[in-house]
């Protein structure tokens, strides 16, 4: 994949960003979801890539835009599968709540796994513990090897989980075992990426969340250098027959990283919308805003933050 389109994704995400940041704390997820689709449809229609979106704001009939097999870009440039996630935490948005970013990844075409919008059971860690984990292994079991693989007392890691009714068995198995939680309202995307930045102070994370946050995870970590593991969980009947038409043909499969994404020249962009573990959110100066946003190539392993102060008098109409 050409690197340069590094930036050009890089300016999608922060158009996104800062479009739905006007929207922090108003209490309407809807428009400031809405506000980061349109911006981020528009930015990509000058990007030359010849994109597919796998991975969006839900099938045809359902999303006006970045639809699931919506075609993306100038059509000229390399065939991509595009996996976006707008606005990641529409709610923290309009709390106003840490941790809401706009995110992109993208990896040729054919690479990133279709995932339905179902549940998947989520466990991620960073680089140290890679290879280490597995989904299949007791909370308790993968808890002892984290700390082990960290040099720490299990008492000193940090397990990140997202704080929902359903997590309430698997907290009291942490909690026996002695870790500290950092329970979040929303937002696993940063939750599974949190493991692999340094000082975030957070070691894995377990738990459920959305599917497709668990592929744009997997690309992140790809580039990190971190681990994620998945397998759907469905709620219904409807669900499942959902993810057998995307092509899934094994509903009880684990899928490790390399089957989230099948392939090393993936890439990952993200700006923070409200300040977070990772990114700081949109600050909006005198006629402009200032944004920051993080950059990754999974071939390179190369981790570029990107500060940048916009200037709406020039800010691109595309
Ligand atoms: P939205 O951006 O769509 O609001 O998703 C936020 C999120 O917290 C994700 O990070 C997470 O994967 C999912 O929702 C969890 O779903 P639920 O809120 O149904 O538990």
């Amino acid at each position: 994949m050409d690197r340069n389109l590094a930036l050009d994704f890089v300016r999608a995400t922060e158009a996104a960003a800062i479009n739905s940041a006007y929207w922090m704390g108003k209490g309407d997820e809807k428009a400031a979801d809405h506000a980061a689709v349109e911006a981020m449809r528009k930015a990509f229609s000058v990007i030359d890539m010849d994109g597919t979106i796998v991975i969006g704001e839900g099938e045809r009939d359902e999303a006006p835009m970045l639809y699931i097999g919506e075609k993306v870009g100038s059509g000229k440039g390399m065939k991509l599968d595009i996996a976006v996630d707008p606005l990641e935490g529409t709610t923290i948005t309009a709390r106003g709540d840490p941790n809401a970013m706009s995110v992109f990844a993208a990896a040729p075409a054919g690479c990133l796994l279709n995932a339905p919008d179902t549940y998947m059971d989520k466990i991620a860690v960073g680089r140290e513990c890679a290879g280490a984990i597995d989904l299949d292994a007791s909370a308790e079991e993968n808890l002892h090897t984290v700390a082990k693989r960290l040099n720490k007392d299990i008492e000193e890691v940090t397990v990140i989980i997202l704080d929902r009714d359903r997590h309430k068995e698997l907290i009291e198995k942490v909690r026996k075992c002695g870790c500290r939680i950092r329970l979040i309202r929303d937002g696993d995307i940063a939750g599974a990426l949190a493991p692999a930045i340094e000082d975030s102070g957070v070691d894995i994370l377990m738990g459920t969340g959305g599917a497709p946050e668990g592929v744009i995870a997997a690309v992140a970590l790809n580039c990190l250098g971190g681990e994620i593991q998945g397998r759907l969980n469905f709620r219904n009947d409807e669900e499942r027959a959902r993810a057998k038409k995307m092509g899934i043909a094994d509903l009880k499969k684990k899928f490790e990283m390399n089957e989230l994404v099948k392939n090393d020249e993936a890439m990952f962009a993200a700006t923070g919308v409200t300040d977070g573990t990772i990114l700081k959110g949109v600050r909006f100066l005198s006629g402009g805003a200032e944004t920051h946003s993080i950059v990754m190539r999974a071939k390179t392993k190369t981790v570029r933050f990107i500060q940048a102060k916009h200037k709406f008098e020039h800010f691109p109409d595309y």
